[in-house]
């Protein structure tokens, strides 16, 4: 099933505003749960969602306000959920074996030597798990600048199948110096969480999981070990959709939330190069001074905050956002459309100077580590990709960087590999010795380290002690035990 380009409105996610706790902390409340929603027109896709949607509603928080979030998981399977790019306390990180359990079910049909988990034996032992039972609150501190951040799902073995049903939405934290700019607001300011995906021809995902149930083994057949891509682009989870746009600036938070496809993004009319991006932010906050960029581009994970003024373009002309490495597959090359439907008044521009983002050095860093990441045989013949070699076990660390210090870390490859941190917010300072991209810019927590390159990164360790983890986010990568834990002391 292959929908028409461009007929579908771009859906919005449903904008969910916190309520005040009994303990005056802000609290927000969410529903995992299966639902059948209109994905390609005329059929129906069953999705595990958040509140039974895809994406999940967008959060709206506010930077230091302690913000709860419930979440109830009414799926067949367990889940944990992380908030990528918050700054959260272990315990509320959503560690791949922090899991909620489904409703009803408790840590004995679960747990590591719970009948559906046989397989976690080779993560080492019974150690490490924490299992919830139906519901649990993550407790966000959120002590850290406004940016797009987002949340999906992290279950351990198993992130790359959930995600592909459903379970990711945006997370959109605020503070008062983004409030107090210029920037395009209201129906102006547009989250765009871009994800491929491929349908059977009854409407249902299709995804190569060895156990469709994800009640047994994980993992996906051998040919996709690379990577899962889908035959057909969806932003906000709808088929090469079309938003109508007035001839003014727009404020886009592009997201890539695929398992495991790259973007290079243009803007395109007729054909050709039509505008430009103006970049307001990188993943975690709002960048120093604005930057303009022809093509953008975008690897698992990661979240470019940009402007783009339709002024020029007469009402009724047609603009593509285009992605220039999907040409291969039909119609991939495609993304969505904006149409120009009319002049309207403009208050909002980009000022000169957007924030003041704490800069940092070289010379601040106290310890450089290397993280190789790459596909390593084990002794059985077996592929398995790894990090430093080893394959993720629950038991080891890979590193012990002190709280409040900065560390420059090397990150290698030999493919392209999304290297995402939690917690720890860094800046990239060199790729394979050269300077970094334009697109690097700012602070972020995902980096797009390509094959045979070594990226250096100047980790900042703030906010919280204890287990995080650095992993691959190609989501096949991730659930193949491409994760390492580190352990902030
Ligand atoms: Cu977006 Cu550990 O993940
Ligand atoms: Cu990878």
């Amino acid at each position: 099933p292959r929908p028409e380009p461009f007929r579908v409105p771009l859906p919005l996610p449903r904008r969910l505003t916190p309520t005040r706790g009994p303990n005056g902390t802000d609290r927000l409340e969410v529903e995992q749960r299966e639902a059948d929603v209109e994905i390609l027109p005329g059929l129906r896709t069953r999705i595990w969602g958040y509140d039974g949607t895809f994406p999940g509603p967008a959060f709206v928080a506010r930077a230091d306000r302690r913000t709860d979030l419930v979440v109830r998981n009414t799926l067949p399977v367990p889940t944990s959920t992380h908030l990528h790019g918050g700054v959260t306390p272990p315990g509320s990180d959503g560690h791949p074996t922090d899991l909620v359990l489904p409703e009803g079910d408790s840590a004995a049909d679960w747990g590591p030597r719970g009948s559906h988990s046989g397989h976690a034996s080779h993560h080492g032992g019974t150690d490490g798990w924490t299992f919830h039972e139906g519901e649990r609150t993550y407790e966000y501190p959120l002590r850290q600048r406004a940016a797009t951040l987002w949340y999906h799902d992290h279950r351990m073995d198993f992130s790359a199948p959930q995600v592909w049903r459903g379970l990711a939405g945006f997370f959109l934290l605020s503070d008062a110096e983004e409030e107090a700019l210029p920037l395009p607001r209201e129906e102006r300011d547009v989250p765009l969480m871009l994800t491929d995906r491929s349908f059977e021809e009854d409407g249902s995902f299709r995804y190569p999981s060895l156990d469709p149930s994800l009640t047994g083994e994980p993992g996906v057949r051998d040919a996709y070990h690379s990577g899962v891509l889908g035959d057909i682009q969806l932003v906000n989870g709808a088929p090469w959709p079309v938003l109508e746009v007035t001839a003014t600036r727009y404020r886009l938070r592009l997201l890539n939330a695929s398992n495991a496809r790259r973007y290079r993004l243009a803007l395109e009319r007729d054909g050709a190069r039509a505008a430009r991006f103006t970049q307001i932010g990188s993943d975690a906050g709002l960048l120093e001074k604005p930057l303009t960029h022809e093509t953008l581009t975008l690897a698992p994970g990661e979240r470019f905050d940009v402007v783009v003024d339709f002024s020029r373009f007469p009402a009724g002309s047609a603009v593509d956002l285009v992605n220039e490495l999907g040409g291969d597959t039909d119609g991939m090359g495609r993304v969505m459309r904006f149409r120009v439907a009319r002049r309207a008044k403009d208050d909002s521009r980009v000022p000169a100077v957007l924030s003041a983002p704490e800069r940092i050095a070289r010379r601040q860093s106290v310890a450089s580590r290397r993280f190789d990441f790459r596909l390593t045989n084990e002794d059985g013949g077996h592929a398995l990709w790894t990090v430093n070699g080893r394959p993720f076990s629950l038991d080891g660390t890979w590193a012990r960087p002190r709280l409040d210090t900065v560390e420059l870390w090397a990150l290698s490859s030999d493919f392209h590999h999304p290297v995402h941190l939690h917690m720890a917010h860094f800046k990239v300072v060199s790729r394979s010795g050269r300077a970094p991209a334009a697109t690097d810019a700012g602070w972020k927590d995902t980096v797009d380290v390509r094959p045979y390159e070594t990226v250096e990164v100047l980790v900042r360790f703030a906010g919280h002690r204890g287990r995080y983890m650095v992993h691959c986010h190609n989501l096949e990568h991730e659930d193949m035990a491409m994760m390492a834990n580190f352990d902030v002391v």
